[in-house]
């Protein structure tokens, strides 16, 4: 089976997974699914395409599949869920790694961008930096009927169709 479906089929993937839909089934501001996983996963490949990184296509959807799995222990415990998903992902990541998909390097790789995806400042990894942007690029507020009560400033909404 192939590494990304290995990590999505994950007892403790699927768990989470399970726990933030529910969590979020009423939430009117943006959701955190699949389809939010695989658009990030996508547009961050597009950009470390055109920006000739180089970065392992497996690392960028290991990283854009799990960035957001902590999310529920935000929601219920108070985590900031970069820091819940980056513990739920290094368990995955050691699991699913036993047979050698993932270096060592790769993991704590992952592991910095989904601990760093949240904020923009200097010194960002590339695979941060991927992470960052196409989190924010996935988002299509100008179709978003919360936009006005979400609190995402201004700078960082997607106000129209931007290639
Ligand atoms: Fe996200």
């Amino acid at each position: 089976m192939e590494i990304i479906e290995q990590i999505r089929r994950h007892p403790l993937y699927q768990e989470y997974y399970d726990k933030l839909e529910k969590l979020e089934e009423k939430r009117t501001f943006c959701r955190h699914q699949m389809g939010h996983f695989l658009d990030v996963a996508r547009i961050a490949y597009i950009h470390n395409l055109e920006s000739e990184y180089g970065i392992r296509k497996e690392v960028i959807y290991a990283a854009a599949l799990l960035h957001d799995i902590g999310k529920a222990r935000q929601y219920t415990e108070g985590i900031a869920h970069e820091e819940a998903s980056a513990e739920i992902a290094g368990r995955i990541l050691w699991d699913v790694s036993r047979e050698g998909d993932f270096s060592e390097e790769e993991r704590q790789e992952i592991l910095r961008a989904i601990l760093g995806h949240r904020k923009k400042r200097e010194g960002m990894s590339e695979l941060e930096e991927l992470l960052y942007t196409s989190d924010k690029q996935s988002r299509p507020c100008f179709m978003c009927p919360a936009e006005r009560e979400c609190n995402w400033n201004i700078q960082k909404k997607n106000l129209e169709v931007e290639i």
